[in-house]
Formats: structure tokens, sequence, C-alpha cells
């Protein structure tokens, strides 16, 4: 068995990585760290995984983790992953990094959209944990940037179209709404009930912080560089990603013709469900699932293509995504652990 250790385990990424994790047979977990719990058990503060993960939360001690374990996830904010990554390698440990802090390739850019980054010198090896888009890198990293949830569905939305050079990539325009499980676990004023509740919003206009990460994953499709309108919004929903893509066609094309180019791309991929076609995505029929599912029309009207996305923030978006990269790094099955349907209702 492989041992795997979730630091940053108190969370919404860390939770879902440890119901995840508890339910698949080829690792134990070999540590859950939090500052706040440390001492007290995970079902304390998460009684939905009593009986699961019967464990107590500890304090990080970076070495000895790295020690005990085959693969870290850090699941804490960004900044502080990049203090604590160079030391888990450093260990012996492989690591899938849940924060921003390894997307970005270029530390230029992380600076202008972050802050200045404490250990550049692992940027170039870090590898872009997307399998769809970058499977054949992700097995032999020692370190995995696993990708945000709002580019991950717009990445996997617009992969065909920008690959096949189908649209006019200065055209793109990405509307997200995501749920309040997006903001993580922390108490604050903008994720409070009344706050969230029966209200609908966008938010981070115009530079949210993904716009680079977006920008950066679809400039490596179109081979150009590609420059976005990126509008993400807050709906009063626990989980879920929807993304709606808009793009102007390069040419003539229809939505059969294209819906067929999804179908070809993501032939054999495990979780890329290409609804049929007259059908959209629905984030109530991803929750909790590693599914991204995608629908597309075009209309003939303006000649632009729609291309609509749902995926859970919390599994295809983190969690789920981040164990089927270790999965890849240990030679499992990619899908093992990761089969579960969505609940719905
Ligand atoms: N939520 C999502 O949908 C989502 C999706 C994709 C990626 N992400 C990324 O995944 C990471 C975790 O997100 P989340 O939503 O799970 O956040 P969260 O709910 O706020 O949890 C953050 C975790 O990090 C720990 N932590 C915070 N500051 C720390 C520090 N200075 N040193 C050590 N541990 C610290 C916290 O535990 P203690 O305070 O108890 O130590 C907690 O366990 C973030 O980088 C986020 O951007 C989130």
């Amino acid at each position: 068995m492989y041992k795997v250790a979730v630091v940053g385990a108190s969370g919404y990424t860390g939770a879902e990585l440890l119901r995840l994790l508890a339910g698949h047979d080829g690792v134990d977990i070999s540590g859950v760290t939090s500052r706040q719990y440390a001492g007290q058990p995970v079902s304390g503060q998460f009684p939905s995984l009593r009986g699961c993960v019967e464990m107590d939360f500890e304090l990080l001690n970076l070495s000895e983790v790295a020690q005990r374990s085959d693969i870290v996830f850090t699941a804490v904010p960004h900044q502080t992953a990049m203090e604590m990554v160079p030391e888990l390698l450093d260990g012996g440990a492989r690591v899938v990094d849940l924060s921003a802090d390894f997307r970005l390739a270029d530390k230029a850019t992380y600076a202008v959209w972050y802050q200045e980054h404490t250990a550049p010198h692992l940027l170039a090896e870090a590898v872009y944990g997307l399998p769809e888009l970058n499977r054949e890198k992700i097995g032999a990293a020692r370190l995995i940037a696993n990708p945000g949830c709002y580019p991950t569905s717009a990445a996997l939305a617009l992969a065909p179209l920008l690959e096949d050079g189908r649209i006019d990539p200065a055209t793109v325009i990405i509307d997200s709404k995501s749920g309040t499980s997006g903001a993580g676990r922390g108490a604050k004023v903008a994720s409070l009930f009344c706050e969230v509740n029966e209200g609908f919003k966008a938010y981070g206009l115009p530079k949210h912080r993904h716009t680079p990460e977006i920008e950066q994953t679809l400039s490596t499709l179109a081979g150009q560089e590609v420059i976005i309108n990126f509008t993400p919004h807050l709906v009063p929903a626990n989980r879920g990603i929807l993304s709606t893509c808009y793009s102007s066609l390069a040419g003539n094309a229809g939505s059969a013709e294209l819906h067929g180019l999804f179908c070809k791309y993501y032939e054999g991929e495990p979780f890329i469900r290409v609804l049929p076609e007259g059908q959209l995505p629905n984030i109530s029929q991803v929750r909790g699932s590693n599914f991204c599912d995608i629908g597309l029309v075009v209309d003939n009207r303006t000649n632009r293509v729609i291309v609509v996305s749902a995926i859970d923030n919390l599994v295809k978006g983190a969690a789920g995504q981040a164990i089927q990269n270790m999965n890849l790094m240990l030679g499992l099955p990619e899908t093992q652990g990761l089969l579960q349907a969505p609940v719905f209702p």
C-alpha cells in the first residue's frame, strides 16, 4: 500500500481528499495536519467522516510527514504552499499541490498576480496536472501543480476548439459560476449564509487571479498568445462550477460537426462526458463526482460557438483531480477510487 498525507486537512479540499482517499484501496492515509485542530479527531471537525477516517489531526512537521509518505497533498492557501513544498521534496516525498503556487510557469507573471515567488527554482520542474491535456508528463513528476477549479472547467471546454483551430482565440469570453465552497472553509463575512443565499453576483473583475492560469493553458493549446475576458460569479450552492464559454468561429461549422469534434477529442476519457447534442450540463448532475460534463451549440446568427462545462469544484476542480494525478504518479489505474456516480438529488 502506498502512503499519502494531507497537509491542510481541516479545509474543504482537505476534507474532500480524506473522503475520497478513505474509499481508495490502493493507499493508506499516513498523516492529516491542521494547526487549529491538532490533537483532535478528524470526525470532530467532519462528522461525515466518522468510521471512514479514524485519525487525529497533527501539527505539521515537514520532514517527518515527507519521510512516512510516498505522496503529500498540500491543500493550503497559496504562498503557504511554496514555503512547504521544497522541504517536502527534499524529504523524499512527491507532492501534489492544490494551491496556485506552482501553476504559472513564469515567476514574473506569478509576482504580478500573487506575490514574489519564494521557490522559483521549482517552477520549471512542476507539471501542470490536467491529465486530459498533459497525461504523459504526470506519471514521472515529483511535483504536480494541481489546476484551479475555474481553469479546469474552462480548459476542458475550449481545448478541442483551440487545438483544432476552430475558433478565433482573440474572441474568447469565459463566464463562470461557482458555489461557495470555492472560497474555502475559513470564516469570512462574504461567505455567511445571508450574504450568499438568494444572491448571485460577479466578483474579481477584471483581473481574477485565475485569469493568467487559464490564459497560459489556452495559449499552449492555440499555439499563440490568448487573452481572455473571464468573469467569475458566486451562486448560492455548496458545490459546483458552471462555465459558459463564448468564441467566434474561425470559419463556418454547425453544432453537429463541432459536437462530433468534441466526442472524438475526448473519446476514451473516463471523466469527460460530452453530452448528447442538444443537452447542456447542470452542476447538480456532477456533484460529488470527478466528471466534467460538456455541452455545446453553434449560434448561426452570430457565428459563435457556446460551450458549457460543469464540474464539482471540490472534486474534478481540486481533490478528485489531485487523486487522478496521484494514481498516474503511482502507476495505479487512473480511475481508481474515483468512479463514484454523482450524488443526485
Ligand atoms: N475550495 C475549492 O474549491 C478549491 C478548488 C481548487 C483549488 N483550491 C485551492 O486549494 C487550497 C486549499 O483550499 P481550501 O478551499 O481547502 O481552503 P480552506 O478550506 O481555507 O483550508 C485551508 C487549509 O489550510 C490550512 N492552513 C491555512 N493557513 C495555513 C498555514 N499558514 N500553514 C499551514 N496550514 C495552513 C488550514 O488549516 P489550519 O488553519 O487548521 O492549519 C486548512 O486546513 C487553496 O490553495 C485553494 O486555492 C481550492
